[in-house]
């Protein structure tokens, strides 16, 4: 396949530059923000992203606003050679890969340290922020910059990151932000696992056992599909699914409210995630079942 030039931009003050002639063109812009070490799930995000906008923006930053010191910030796979030939494959036209100090400078004393945090109350304490406090206000504040660097008109994010995504439309709600955040499906391996940067490091047998987590998702659609509504009932017979697992450890598995991730007794009409965040060894995998209900139809995704 040829690839098509792609433009890779350092500076944030020169992607802004670049977007605001482009947006003056009357081009629409789309940006997929990542942290790199790409695989098919982020390439579907380009070709939507692709499909509904003229230029495509591609962000590659392992974000160390998000990690807490005893994550894996330092040993997060990073392999930009490999991601830059698939976004020009994909067909990407800029990537924007920026240096930690040019986008958070330490000059505190000379004023121009960085030192401002986006936050989202409530829905980033709730769950994954509970279990990783601040990382989701890590989160919110790259967005942030990535928003205002990028110009976006349209930006796109994983469902399986579910948490994450509604915090971001959240936020560009509360202010009033001219972006649309779209929530694209997960895209699963052959056996269903969902497809996370992280995946590598599952040992062998850890990935085998992995494959619980989609088997689990589609107990609960069985049971949805069957009239189920009651959380606890769903709840209770997917955890007996999981815990076949001699090695997977829950941190939780909960039905909440699409839009504030608050717990949701009784499934009826609305929007809803059933969501799990469960160890394999030293490596924490999320996953999640989005359900929608409208009177007699149900949407399971
Ligand atoms: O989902 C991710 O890869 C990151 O959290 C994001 C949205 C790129 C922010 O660093």
């Amino acid at each position: 396949m040829t690839e098509a030039i792609i433009q890779i931009i350092r500076s944030p003050l020169e992607l802004q530059a670049v977007s605001k002639e482009l947006r003056k063109n009357g081009k629409q812009i789309g940006l997929v923000p990542t942290m790199g070490a790409l695989h098919q799930g982020h390439l579907s995000l380009v070709e939507k992203c692709k499909s509904e906008n003229d230029i495509t923006i591609v962000s590659v930053f392992v974000n160390p606003l998000q990690f807490a010191p005893n994550e894996d910030f330092e040993k997060y796979p990073r392999d930009f050679e490999t991601d830059s030939r698939l976004l020009a494959s994909a067909g990407a036209d800029i990537i924007f890969f920026p240096t930690v100090s040019e986008l958070f400078p330490k000059n505190v004393i000379a004023g121009n340290g960085f030192s401002t945090t986006v936050k989202v109350d409530g829905m980033s304490t709730l769950l994954e922020g509970e279990i990783r406090p601040g990382h989701f206000d890590g989160v919110t504040t790259i967005v942030n910059i990535l928003f205002n660097c990028s110009l976006a008109d349209n930006a796109y994010f994983g469902q399986k990151d579910a948490q994450q995504a509604a915090i971001i439309q959240k936020m560009v709600k509360d202010l009033l932000m001219p972006v649309k955040v779209n929530i694209i499906p997960t895209m699963r391996e052959h056996d269903g696992l969902a497809m996370s940067s992280r995946n590598i490091y599952l040992s062998a047998h850890e990935r085998a056992e992995a494959v619980i987590l989609f088997k689990v998702l589609n107990h609960a659609r069985t049971l949805i599909n069957s009239g189920v509504r009651k959380s606890e009932l769903i709840l209770a017979e997917t955890s007996k699914i999981l815990s076949e697992s001699s090695i997977a450890k829950i941190d939780y598995i909960r039905i909440v409210h699409a839009s504030s991730f608050i717990d949701a007794e009784i499934l009826s009409n609305g929007k809803y995630y059933l969501v799990i965040a469960c160890r394999f060894g030293a490596t924490r995998l999320l996953d999640n079942l989005f359900i929608e209900i409208i009177g007699d139809k149900i949407i399971l995704q």
